[in-house]
């Protein structure tokens, strides 16, 4: 039976995928704020507690295989960008309708972020786009299947990954090939041959590889991967090229976690611009 995504039950403990991104801004407050973040294991949202709990049970490398067969044939539908947007607003956040924006004001929010830091249009559109995978929840996905910080499987996980002890529930956690420093990989192997785990990054990095520059590619493929780009984790992975990637995602971080306020864009006024900066890199359709 599929459960409504933004509905907390037993597989989805988020009451929205907002409440995931407000702990993220607890642990990692804006440069003047000072940390609500003190010890996570008691000051906790159950719901985001549970959360991680199921995340790093289940997403093994067996788990992430298996999602990469069955989405990155992208049979799931066509969607040009804007269409992809409107669909992603269905997931109504309805626990706090009074103040929860919608997903494309959230979107429109980072990307109106960089625009007035006046960078280039090409960054403007990573930030409108980043989260749009996020449309794996409307295919059935679970929310830990979907959002959560992203780590690399097949190897040693890292203490800097949030709530760590959770790995022992993963059933890698008792394979010994995969519980070594490099697991399956090889040392400096680029992040490229690194499988990780599964959610709306990775997926929205294949959707969107063609058509964006190499900088708004790893903004979208590592936004998520917290433990390499805020913690220094997982360097003896990396190559030169993942150094630079790892300096985009952090380039990009402050609009991700410190863009989105309370009030709404003008959606509808912005519409245009938006709509002709979407035209400038993307087709009419993609395939999702
Ligand atoms: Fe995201």
């Amino acid at each position: 039976m599929s459960e409504r995504p933004l509905e907390p039950s037993p597989s989805n403990p988020l009451a929205s995928l907002d409440e995931w991104e407000e702990f993220l801004q607890d642990r990692y407050p804006e440069p003047n704020e000072k940390s609500s973040f003190r010890d996570y294991g008691t000051n906790v949202r159950p719901g985001v507690r549970e959360f991680y709990r199921l995340n790093h049970r289940h997403q093994s490398l067996e788990f992430v295989q298996a999602k990469k067969r069955q989405y990155l044939g992208k049979c799931q539908r066509k969607m040009g960008i804007w269409e992809a947007m409107e669909f992603l607003n269905t997931l109504v956040d309805d626990s706090d309708p009074d103040t929860s924006l919608t997903q494309i004001e959230h979107l429109m929010q980072t990307a109106q972020a960089i625009r007035a830091d006046g960078h280039p249009r090409w960054f403007i559109l990573t930030g409108l786009v980043h989260d749009l995978g996020k449309v794996l929840c409307l295919f059935g996905e679970p929310q830990w299947a979907v959002v959560g910080d992203t780590f690399p499987v097949g190897c040693r996980y890292s203490d800097k990954v949030v709530f760590p002890e959770f790995f022992r529930e993963n059933p890698d956690w008792s394979v010994p090939e995969y519980q070594t420093d490099y697991g399956i990989y090889e040392p400096g192997c680029g992040l490229d041959c690194v499988q990780m785990s599964w959610g709306h990054d990775e997926y929205l990095y294949q959707v969107v590889k063609d058509h964006l520059p190499e900088e708004g590619l790893a903004m979208i493929r590592y936004h998520s991967f917290y433990a390499a780009h805020r913690e220094g984790a997982y360097t003896h992975l990396m190559n030169r090229d993942d150094e630079r990637r790892m300096e985009w995602a952090r380039a990009f971080n402050p609009y991700d976690l410190y863009s989105k306020g309370h009030e709404p864009p003008d959606v509808l006024a912005l519409r245009p611009y938006y709509e002709d900066l979407i035209a400038e890199f993307f087709p009419a359709k993609l395939a999702w």
